[in-house]
Protein backbone atom coordinates (compact mmCIF):
# COMPACT_ATOMS: atom_id res chain seq x y z
CA UNK A 1 0.00 0.00 0.00
CA UNK A 2 1.13 3.27 -0.53
CA UNK A 3 2.72 5.50 2.18
CA UNK A 4 1.29 8.68 2.89
CA UNK A 5 2.98 11.53 2.20
CA UNK A 6 4.31 14.06 5.01
CA UNK A 7 6.98 17.02 4.53
CA UNK A 8 8.88 18.54 7.11
CA UNK A 9 9.48 22.30 6.56
CA UNK A 10 13.29 21.94 7.78
CA UNK A 11 15.62 19.71 9.79
CA UNK A 12 14.39 18.52 13.34
CA UNK A 13 15.98 16.38 15.37
CA UNK A 14 16.34 12.26 14.66
CA UNK A 15 14.38 11.50 17.03
CA UNK A 16 11.13 12.27 14.94
CA UNK A 17 11.96 11.35 11.83
CA UNK A 18 13.18 7.72 13.13
CA UNK A 19 9.82 7.49 14.33
CA UNK A 20 8.18 8.81 11.33
CA UNK A 21 10.39 7.28 8.42
CA UNK A 22 8.34 3.27 9.09
CA UNK A 23 5.59 5.04 8.04
CA UNK A 24 5.62 7.27 5.57
CA UNK A 25 7.15 9.31 2.12
CA UNK A 26 9.12 11.52 4.18
CA UNK A 27 10.44 14.48 2.70
CA UNK A 28 12.45 16.54 5.30
CA UNK A 29 13.47 20.13 3.75
CA UNK A 30 17.34 20.25 4.25
CA UNK A 31 18.74 22.94 6.70
CA UNK A 32 17.37 25.13 8.84
CA UNK A 33 15.50 27.86 6.82
CA UNK A 34 11.55 27.22 5.70
CA UNK A 35 11.11 26.36 2.26
CA UNK A 36 11.06 29.45 -0.14
CA UNK A 37 6.81 30.10 -0.39
CA UNK A 38 6.92 28.85 -4.02
CA UNK A 39 8.32 25.49 -2.96
CA UNK A 40 6.21 25.52 -0.01
CA UNK A 41 3.13 25.86 -2.35
CA UNK A 42 4.12 22.73 -4.73
CA UNK A 43 5.03 20.47 -1.97
CA UNK A 44 2.19 20.45 -0.15
CA UNK A 45 -0.21 19.98 -3.37
CA UNK A 46 -0.23 15.61 -2.94
CA UNK A 47 0.21 15.97 0.52
CA UNK A 48 -1.29 13.67 3.40
CA UNK A 49 0.76 15.35 6.54
CA UNK A 50 2.57 18.64 7.38
CA UNK A 51 4.92 19.56 9.65
CA UNK A 52 5.93 22.28 9.76
CA UNK A 53 8.57 24.51 12.30
CA UNK A 54 7.21 27.93 13.80
CA UNK A 55 9.60 29.51 10.83
CA UNK A 56 7.06 28.43 8.53
CA UNK A 57 3.62 30.59 8.03
CA UNK A 58 0.91 28.40 7.34
CA UNK A 59 -2.00 30.06 5.51
CA UNK A 60 -5.21 29.62 3.75
CA UNK A 61 -3.20 29.90 0.48
CA UNK A 62 -1.04 26.94 1.66
CA UNK A 63 -4.32 25.27 2.86
CA UNK A 64 -6.11 25.86 -0.54
CA UNK A 65 -2.79 24.14 -2.17
CA UNK A 66 -3.34 20.91 -0.44
CA UNK A 67 -6.38 19.04 -0.85
CA UNK A 68 -5.55 15.99 0.47
CA UNK A 69 -3.79 17.61 3.71
CA UNK A 70 -5.34 15.37 6.52
CA UNK A 71 -3.13 16.83 9.82
CA UNK A 72 -0.84 19.72 10.61
CA UNK A 73 1.61 19.04 13.02
CA UNK A 74 3.49 21.94 14.21
CA UNK A 75 6.40 21.49 16.16
CA UNK A 76 6.16 23.93 18.73
CA UNK A 77 3.81 24.47 21.38
CA UNK A 78 3.58 28.12 19.97
CA UNK A 79 0.99 27.57 16.88
CA UNK A 80 0.67 31.73 15.66
CA UNK A 81 2.49 30.51 12.17
CA UNK A 82 -0.75 28.85 11.58
CA UNK A 83 -4.00 30.28 10.48
CA UNK A 84 -5.88 27.63 12.76
CA UNK A 85 -9.60 28.94 11.71
CA UNK A 86 -8.51 28.57 8.70
CA UNK A 87 -7.32 24.91 8.94
CA UNK A 88 -10.44 24.29 10.77
CA UNK A 89 -12.87 25.50 8.20
CA UNK A 90 -11.06 23.25 5.81
CA UNK A 91 -11.80 20.19 8.46
CA UNK A 92 -7.79 20.04 8.58
CA UNK A 93 -6.89 18.96 12.21
CA UNK A 94 -3.66 21.00 13.89
CA UNK A 95 -1.36 19.96 16.59
CA UNK A 96 1.14 21.16 18.79
CA UNK A 97 3.73 19.76 21.36
CA UNK A 98 2.72 21.05 25.04
CA UNK A 99 4.35 19.70 28.31
CA UNK A 100 7.84 18.40 26.79
CA UNK A 101 8.84 21.49 26.68
CA UNK A 102 7.61 23.25 30.21
CA UNK A 103 10.32 22.73 33.10
CA UNK A 104 13.25 23.67 29.84
CA UNK A 105 11.44 27.47 29.23
CA UNK A 106 11.15 28.18 32.61
CA UNK A 107 15.12 27.06 33.15
CA UNK A 108 16.06 29.67 30.77
CA UNK A 109 13.26 32.38 31.32
CA UNK A 110 14.85 32.23 35.20
CA UNK A 111 17.71 32.25 33.89
CA UNK A 112 17.48 35.27 32.17
CA UNK A 113 15.59 37.20 34.88
CA UNK A 114 19.21 36.42 36.94
CA UNK A 115 21.28 37.24 34.18
CA UNK A 116 19.80 40.24 33.78
CA UNK A 117 19.32 41.63 36.93
CA UNK A 118 23.22 40.32 37.88
CA UNK A 119 24.10 42.10 35.07
CA UNK A 120 26.10 38.31 34.39
CA UNK A 121 26.81 39.12 30.67
CA UNK A 122 27.95 42.45 30.99
CA UNK A 123 30.24 41.36 33.89
CA UNK A 124 31.66 38.70 31.72
CA UNK A 125 32.24 40.75 28.68
CA UNK A 126 34.22 42.97 31.34
CA UNK A 127 36.67 40.77 32.30
CA UNK A 128 37.29 39.69 28.68
CA UNK A 129 38.07 43.24 27.66
CA UNK A 130 40.68 43.25 30.84
CA UNK A 131 39.04 45.57 32.44
CA UNK A 132 39.23 43.74 35.93
CA UNK A 133 41.60 45.33 38.09
CA UNK A 134 40.67 45.31 42.03
CA UNK A 135 37.73 44.05 43.75
CA UNK A 136 35.65 47.45 43.82
CA UNK A 137 32.37 47.70 46.18
CA UNK A 138 30.40 49.66 43.55
CA UNK A 139 31.29 47.26 40.49
CA UNK A 140 28.75 46.04 38.65
CA UNK A 141 25.96 46.37 41.10
CA UNK A 142 22.90 44.38 40.23
CA UNK A 143 18.84 43.93 41.79
CA UNK A 144 18.20 41.11 44.64
CA UNK A 145 16.27 38.17 43.63
CA UNK A 146 15.86 36.64 46.53
CA UNK A 147 13.02 37.82 48.47
CA UNK A 148 11.49 40.32 45.67
CA UNK A 149 8.24 39.87 43.52
CA UNK A 150 7.82 38.14 40.83
CA UNK A 151 5.03 39.54 38.20
CA UNK A 152 3.92 36.87 36.16
CA UNK A 153 1.51 36.84 32.77
CA UNK A 154 0.09 34.19 31.87
CA UNK A 155 -0.29 31.55 34.60
CA UNK A 156 -0.46 28.79 31.96
CA UNK A 157 2.24 25.53 32.27
CA UNK A 158 5.49 27.33 32.23
CA UNK A 159 4.27 30.18 34.39
CA UNK A 160 3.59 27.58 36.74
CA UNK A 161 6.63 26.49 36.82
CA UNK A 162 8.02 29.82 36.87
CA UNK A 163 5.86 30.37 40.51
CA UNK A 164 7.50 26.93 41.88
CA UNK A 165 10.86 27.83 41.00
CA UNK A 166 10.55 31.38 42.73
CA UNK A 167 9.61 30.12 45.82
CA UNK A 168 12.82 28.38 45.65
CA UNK A 169 14.12 32.45 45.94
CA UNK A 170 11.92 33.15 48.69
CA UNK A 171 9.91 35.26 46.08
CA UNK A 172 6.54 36.79 46.49
CA UNK A 173 4.71 35.55 43.43
CA UNK A 174 1.92 37.89 42.02
CA UNK A 175 0.13 36.81 38.44
CA UNK A 176 -2.50 38.06 36.09
CA UNK A 177 -4.42 35.72 33.64
CA UNK A 178 -7.63 35.84 31.77
CA UNK A 179 -8.54 32.96 34.02
CA UNK A 180 -7.46 32.31 37.83
CA UNK A 181 -5.27 29.50 38.11
CA UNK A 182 -6.14 27.57 41.47
CA UNK A 183 -3.39 25.32 41.46
CA UNK A 184 -0.41 28.18 41.81
CA UNK A 185 -2.45 29.64 44.31
CA UNK A 186 -2.60 26.69 46.42
CA UNK A 187 1.12 25.67 45.90
CA UNK A 188 3.24 28.34 45.25
CA UNK A 189 0.89 31.06 47.17
CA UNK A 190 0.50 32.92 44.16
CA UNK A 191 -1.48 36.29 44.32
CA UNK A 192 -3.79 36.69 42.02
CA UNK A 193 -4.33 40.55 40.04
CA UNK A 194 -7.38 40.87 37.76
CA UNK A 195 -5.56 43.87 36.40
CA UNK A 196 -1.57 43.85 34.32
CA UNK A 197 -1.09 47.27 35.83
CA UNK A 198 -1.28 46.10 39.35
CA UNK A 199 1.54 43.73 38.44
CA UNK A 200 3.32 45.59 36.50
CA UNK A 201 3.50 48.20 39.05
CA UNK A 202 4.44 45.88 42.07
CA UNK A 203 6.81 43.30 40.69
CA UNK A 204 10.31 43.61 40.90
CA UNK A 205 10.71 40.99 37.93
CA UNK A 206 7.72 40.81 35.22
CA UNK A 207 7.80 37.65 33.00
CA UNK A 208 5.70 36.91 30.20
CA UNK A 209 4.19 34.07 29.33
CA UNK A 210 1.01 34.45 26.97
CA UNK A 211 0.28 33.44 23.60
CA UNK A 212 0.57 35.79 20.77
CA UNK A 213 -2.95 37.02 20.29
CA UNK A 214 -4.59 39.71 18.76
CA UNK A 215 -4.65 40.74 22.36
CA UNK A 216 -1.55 40.54 23.84
CA UNK A 217 0.27 41.64 20.80
CA UNK A 218 2.13 45.00 21.44
CA UNK A 219 1.00 44.34 25.21
CA UNK A 220 3.85 45.46 27.16
CA UNK A 221 4.62 49.48 25.38
CA UNK A 222 5.65 52.70 26.36
CA UNK A 223 2.38 53.30 28.69
CA UNK A 224 3.22 49.73 30.73
CA UNK A 225 6.89 50.15 30.98
CA UNK A 226 6.44 53.69 32.00
CA UNK A 227 4.55 51.84 35.23
CA UNK A 228 7.33 49.81 35.95
CA UNK A 229 9.72 50.37 38.89
CA UNK A 230 12.96 51.55 37.65
CA UNK A 231 14.86 48.78 39.48
CA UNK A 232 12.45 46.07 37.52
CA UNK A 233 13.75 43.74 34.89
CA UNK A 234 11.36 42.57 32.66
CA UNK A 235 11.62 38.67 30.65
CA UNK A 236 10.12 37.88 27.51
CA UNK A 237 10.29 34.13 26.36
CA UNK A 238 6.62 34.03 25.25
CA UNK A 239 6.52 35.84 21.26
CA UNK A 240 8.72 38.82 20.20
CA UNK A 241 4.97 40.75 19.10
CA UNK A 242 4.12 41.03 22.97
CA UNK A 243 6.38 43.39 23.61
CA UNK A 244 7.33 46.75 21.54
CA UNK A 245 10.86 47.11 21.16
CA UNK A 246 11.13 50.61 20.39
CA UNK A 247 9.67 51.20 24.10
CA UNK A 248 11.88 48.83 25.27
CA UNK A 249 14.76 50.54 23.90
CA UNK A 250 13.92 54.07 24.93
CA UNK A 251 13.13 52.35 28.44
CA UNK A 252 16.34 50.91 29.02
CA UNK A 253 18.34 53.54 27.49
CA UNK A 254 16.30 56.06 29.77
CA UNK A 255 16.30 53.93 32.98
CA UNK A 256 12.81 53.62 33.37
CA UNK A 257 13.45 50.27 33.99
CA UNK A 258 16.70 48.33 35.29
CA UNK A 259 17.39 45.47 32.69
CA UNK A 260 15.69 42.95 30.32
CA UNK A 261 16.59 40.00 28.96
CA UNK A 262 14.33 38.67 25.78
CA UNK A 263 14.36 34.97 23.96
CA UNK A 264 11.99 36.63 21.09
CA UNK A 265 11.88 39.54 19.20
CA UNK A 266 9.87 41.23 16.95
CA UNK A 267 11.47 41.15 13.96
CA UNK A 268 13.66 37.36 14.35
CA UNK A 269 16.17 37.38 13.76
CA UNK A 270 17.12 40.81 15.56
CA UNK A 271 19.39 42.52 12.67
CA UNK A 272 22.63 42.88 14.18
CA UNK A 273 22.61 46.51 14.10
CA UNK A 274 19.65 46.45 16.28
CA UNK A 275 20.12 49.43 18.58
CA UNK A 276 18.80 47.02 21.48
CA UNK A 277 22.18 45.21 21.03
CA UNK A 278 24.15 48.57 21.68
CA UNK A 279 22.60 48.28 25.74
CA UNK A 280 24.31 46.51 28.19
CA UNK A 281 21.39 46.21 30.12
CA UNK A 282 19.43 44.15 27.61
CA UNK A 283 20.51 40.49 27.54
CA UNK A 284 19.27 38.53 24.07
CA UNK A 285 19.39 35.13 23.17
CA UNK A 286 18.03 33.56 19.96
CA UNK A 287 14.72 31.76 20.42
CA UNK A 288 16.43 29.08 22.55
CA UNK A 289 13.99 28.84 25.43
CA UNK A 290 13.60 25.16 24.92
CA UNK A 291 16.89 24.08 23.30
CA UNK A 292 18.21 21.50 25.38
CA UNK A 293 18.76 18.15 23.70
CA UNK A 294 16.22 15.98 25.35
CA UNK A 295 13.58 18.28 25.33
CA UNK A 296 14.34 19.45 21.28
CA UNK A 297 14.16 15.15 20.77
CA UNK A 298 10.91 14.78 22.81
CA UNK A 299 9.53 17.84 21.36
CA UNK A 300 10.15 15.83 17.90
CA UNK A 301 8.80 12.63 19.13
CA UNK A 302 5.92 14.43 20.20
CA UNK A 303 5.69 16.32 17.09
CA UNK A 304 5.77 13.05 15.12
CA UNK A 305 3.34 10.92 17.46
CA UNK A 306 0.63 13.55 16.62
CA UNK A 307 1.40 13.43 12.84
CA UNK A 308 0.82 9.70 12.54
CA UNK A 309 -2.20 9.83 14.88
CA UNK A 310 -4.00 12.62 12.83
CA UNK A 311 -2.98 10.27 9.47
CA UNK A 312 -4.28 7.34 11.15
CA UNK A 313 -7.78 8.90 11.76
CA UNK A 314 -6.91 8.60 15.55
CA UNK A 315 -7.75 11.71 17.35
CA UNK A 316 -4.48 13.05 17.90
CA UNK A 317 -3.39 14.21 21.84
CA UNK A 318 -2.80 18.01 21.25
CA UNK A 319 -5.43 19.05 19.15
CA UNK A 320 -5.25 22.54 19.04
CA UNK A 321 -8.84 23.01 17.37
CA UNK A 322 -10.88 20.22 19.03
CA UNK A 323 -13.80 21.41 17.25
CA UNK A 324 -12.65 20.03 13.80
CA UNK A 325 -12.81 16.48 15.22
CA UNK A 326 -15.62 14.65 13.44
CA UNK A 327 -16.21 17.11 10.86
CA UNK A 328 -12.12 16.32 9.83
CA UNK A 329 -11.16 15.33 6.19
CA UNK A 330 -10.88 11.45 5.87
C1 LIG B 1 7.51 26.99 21.11
O1 LIG B 1 7.50 25.76 21.18
O2 LIG B 1 6.51 27.65 20.86
C2 LIG B 1 8.81 27.69 21.37
O3 LIG B 1 8.79 29.01 21.02
C3 LIG B 1 9.97 26.94 20.76
O4 LIG B 1 10.13 25.84 21.56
Amino acid sequence: MKKPKVYVTSEIPDAGLVALRPHVDLVVEPGNMPPPRQRLLEMVRDLDGLLPLLTCPIDAQVMDAAPKLKIISNYAVGFDNIDVPAATARGIPVTNTPGVLTETTADLSFTLLMAAARRITEAERFVRAGKWKIWDPKLLLGQDIWGATLGIVGMGRIGREMAKRAKGFSMRVIYTDAVRSPEAEKEYGAEYFPSLDDVLKQADFVTLHTPLLPETRGLIGEKQLKMMKPTAVLVNTSRGPVVKLDALYQALKNGTIFAAGLDVTDPEPLPANHPLLTLDNCIIVPHIASASVQTRNKMALLAASNLLAGLKGEKPTNLVNPEVWGKHRK
